[in-house]
């Protein structure tokens, strides 16, 4: 007598099943939410003696650290600037990348993905991951950054940019081997990831990217976001998606946006991803 599961998946809601628990357990990894420990992190004294103290443990392979605990909440949405995760983005950011993406696959919508500033990386593997869930063979991932942080200001060209800081923030300096080394590390570096090295204004305009579906800003500055729209944009397919990182965090981000949208006669409708994240399809 044949016994029938009735929980047993069909082939197809198995591989369903599979795609989730496989992009799932990787945006944790990516925002290193898996092991809850007080991260160890180097202090930086002020103090001429304590620098000096650091400094000589430091010539001995040593280092002072402090450790700091990770609040899961502002993790979860993507508010801190973690010490060991691979992006800042939290979850709602890279789960509504994944719904782009395959929202893209399902349509057809013809193009690349592409992301202008990728810090250490993760959001642009996530998206090389969700291409190898779906067995998509014939879409590229770009990883545009300088791979050495941001231009400092231009306040006579880009006037919101006046006074930014950025630039001189060391941590957001990733060397574009370290990047490659992290996409290793989850087995998604391969002849599918194209990385552009360089500032925007130079690289993104370039006749090497073709068509995109997917376009994701997370540059910070004025100029960054700009460069990026005017380089992007007229690549991006109909029905694909625009997303900008930082539109509610960053004032001159968001100003860069309407700027570009005003000058193109853009109306399609912004939508709110997160406290800073937001995306519109392009008509
Ligand atoms: C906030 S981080 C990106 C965070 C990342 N997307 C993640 O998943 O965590 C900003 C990145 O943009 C890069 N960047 C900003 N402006 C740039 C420009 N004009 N040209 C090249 N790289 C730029 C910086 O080097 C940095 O890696």
């Amino acid at each position: 007598m044949g016994i029938t599961n009735p929980n047993k998946l069909s082939p197809a809601s198995a591989i369903d099943s599979m795609r989730s628990l496989y992009l799932d357990l990787l945006k944790s990894c990516l925002t290193d939410q898996l092991y809850v420990h007080p991260c160890p992190v180097p202090i930086k004294p002020r103090n001429l003696w304590k620098r000096m103290i650091v400094g000589m443990l430091a010539a001995r392979d040593m280092s002072v650290v402090r450790f700091e605990s990770v609040d899961e909440q502002l993790r979860r949405e993507g508010r801190d600037w973690p010490s060991h995760a691979h992006t800042m983005i939290g979850n709602t950011r890279l789960d509504h990348l994944q719904f782009c993406i395959q929202d893209v696959i399902e349509r057809g919508i013809p193009g690349d993905l592409i992301e202008a500033g990728v810090w250490r990386g993760g959001a642009s593997i996530f998206m090389r991951a969700v291409l190898k869930a779906y067995d998509i063979t014939d879409r590229y991932v770009w990883v545009a950054d300088s791979f050495a942080g941001l231009p400092p200001p231009n306040p006579t060209k880009y006037p919101s940019d006046a006074g930014d800081p950025h630039h001189t923030i060391r941590e957001l300096c990733v060397p574009i081997e370290i990047v490659m080394s992290n996409f290793d590390r989850y087995n998604l570096l391969d002849d599918q990831v194209l990385f552009l090295k360089g500032w925007f204004r130079d690289t993104l305009s370039s006749d090497l990217i073709g068509t995109l579906a997917v376009v994701r800003l997370d540059g910070d500055m004025y100029e960054s976001t700009m460069d990026a729209l005017v380089g992007l944009y007229p690549k991006l397919s109909p029905g694909g998606y625009l997303i900008v990182d930082d539109y509610g965090a960053v004032p001159a981000c968001r100003q860069a946006v309407e700027d570009y949208r005003r000058a193109h006669g853009i109306v399609d409708h912004i939508q709110t991803i997160d406290w800073t994240g937001v995306y519109w399809t392009r008509s």
